[in-house]
C-alpha cells in the first residue's frame, strides 16, 4: 500500500498526568502527521486543519475522494472567526446553544482554509466537539483540526479505539484511546449560508431542536429519496455508499411481529442454502429468533442506544464473516430518523416494505 508506519496507541485520560500524552499528540499535528482521537459521535482521524499536504494524508489513509471536503474542530467558539468568513446571526444562537455538541455549521470559508482541505468549495465545515479528550487534544496543538471519521472510507464509522486500529494501523502516527463514545452517529450538518438554514446530514440534534432555536429549517431535498443527478447532496460524502458491513444488508420495514416472521423467514431460507446470516434485533425481539445469529442493537424504548450500537454491530459481523444481514427498522421520529439514514444507506437501499 505504500504507507506503512508504526502506530502508536495511548490512553488518553484527563488528570495532570496525560500532559505527555496530549504533547506528544499535539506535536505530530503540528508536524503535518495524523491523529486520531475520540469525539463525542465518532473516532476522528485528526491533521492541521490549515495544512493542506496534512489533510492529503487523511485522504490517503482513508481512501476516501479527494472532492470530500473535511470538518474543522475548534475547542473555543470564538475560533470559528479564525476560519469562517463572517457568522451569521442564527448560526451565533445555535452556537450559543449547540456548541460544545454534535453540530457542525457550514459557513463561507477565510483564504487561510486551503482548498485541500475543503474538497475545493468556499465552504467551510466546522464543529466544536463536546469531548474532553477531542478539546485538550485541539486546545494543545493550538490550530482548528480536521478530522473524517477515523474509519476507511465506506466502512462503519469507529465508536471504539479498537475499531480504528483495525481500520488505520501502519497507516497513521497515533491513536488517542478515549473509551468508547457517548452518541455513536456522526453530527448533524446544517448550512448556515442562506437565509435558512439547511440539514444537509441528520444527527443527534434533530430538526425539532434546531427550530425551537432559529425557527424554520428546511432538510436537503437529497435526504429524502435515492441519489439522483437531480437530487445531488450538498454534503459530498451523502452521496457515497457508506457506512456499510462486508455482508448484503437487508432492512425489513413494517409492523413489527410481521418483520420478525419475515426475518425468520428470510434467515432460515438462506441458511438452508449454506450462508452464515446475522440478525440484527432489540431487546424486545430478540428471544423471537432463537436459535440463530443475533445481535442486540439496543432497546425501542430507549432510541441512544440504538444510534450507540448500531456501527460496532455492523463491525461485528464483519469480523463474524457472515455473507447476510437481516435487520429490523425504526421510527424516523426524531433521533430515528439519523439512525434510518445511517442504516438505509449500510443497506445500499435494500429494503423490503411489507
Ligand atoms: O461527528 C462528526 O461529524 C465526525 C466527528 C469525527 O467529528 N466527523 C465526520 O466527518 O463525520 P466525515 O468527514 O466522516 O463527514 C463529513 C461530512 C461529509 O459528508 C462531507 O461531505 C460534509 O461533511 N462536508 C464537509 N464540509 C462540507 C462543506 N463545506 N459543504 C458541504 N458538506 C461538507
Ligand atoms: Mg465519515
Amino acid at each position: 500500500m505504500g504507507i506503512t508506519m508504526e502506530t502508536g496507541i495511548e490512553q488518553a485520560g484527563m488528570s495532570e498526568q496525560d500532559t505527555p500524552v496530549y504533547e506528544k499528540a499535539a506535536a505530530v499535528i503540528r508536524r503535518g502527521g495524523l491523529v486520531a482521537f475520540p469525539t463525542e459521535t465518532v473516532y476522528g482521524l485528526g491533521a492541521n486543519g490549515l495544512d493542506e499536504e496534512a489533510a492529503s494524508k487523511i485522504y490517503k489513509a482513508k481512501g476516501r475522494p479527494s472532492d470530500n471536503p473535511l470538518i474543522l474542530h475548534i475547542a473555543d467558539k470564538k475560533q470559528v472567526l479564525e476560519i469562517a468568513d463572517g457568522v451569521p446571526e442564527k448560526a451565533e444562537r445555535l452556537m450559543e446553544v449547540f456548541w460544545p455538541g454534535p453540530l457542525t455549521l457550514i459557513f463561507k470559508k477565510k483564504a487561510c482554509v486551503p482548498y485541500g482541505t475543503t474538497g475545493g468549495l468556499d465552504t467551510v465545515a466546522v464543529r466544536m466537539p463536546d469531548h474532553p479528550v477531542a478539546l485538550r487534544l485541539i486546545k494543545t496543538a493550538q490550530t482548528p483540526i480536521a478530522a473524517p471519521s477515523a474509519n476507511t472510507s465506506g466502512k462503519p464509522s469507529p465508536t471504539r479505539a479498537e475499531h480504528v486500529r483495525v481500520d488505520m494501523d501502519g497507516k497513521i502516527d497515533l491513536i488517542l484511546d478515549g473509551g468508547p463514545v457517548g452518541i455513536g452517529l456522526e453530527s448533524t450538518i446544517v448550512d448556515m449560508t442562506g437565509e435558512i438554514p439547511v440539514i444537509l446530514r441528520p444527527g443527534f440534534i434533530t430538526k425539532e431542536m434546531l427550530e425551537t432555536v432559529v425557527g424554520s429549517v428546511e432538510e436537503d431535498t437529497s435526504l429524502s429519496g435515492e441519489y439522483t443527478e437531480n437530487t445531488r447532496p450538498k454534503a459530498p460524502g451523502m452521496k457515497y455508499r457508506h457506512y456499510a458491513p462486508k455482508a448484503e444488508l437487508t432492512l425489513v420495514q413494517g409492523e413489527l411481529m410481521n418483520v420478525v416472521e419475515r426475518i425468520k423467514g428470510l434467515a432460515d431460507e438462506k441458511a438452508e442454502k449454506g450462508l452464515r446470516v446475522g440478525i440484527i434485533a432489540t431487546e424486545e425481539t430478540m428471544q423471537c429468533y432463537a436459535g440463530r445469529d443475533v445481535r442486540i442493537i439496543g432497546s425501542r424504548s430507549d432510541t441512544a442506544s440504538i444510534a450507540r450500537n448500531l456501527y460496532s454491530v455492523l463491525r461485528e459481523f464483519d469480523d463474524m464473516d457472515v455473507d447476510c444481514i437481516f435487520s429490523e427498522t425504526f421510527s424516523e421520529q426524531e433521533l430515528g430518523g439519523a439512525i434510518m439514514n445511517r442504516l438505509v444507506k449500510a443497506a445500499g437501499h435494500n429494503i423490503i416494505r411489507l
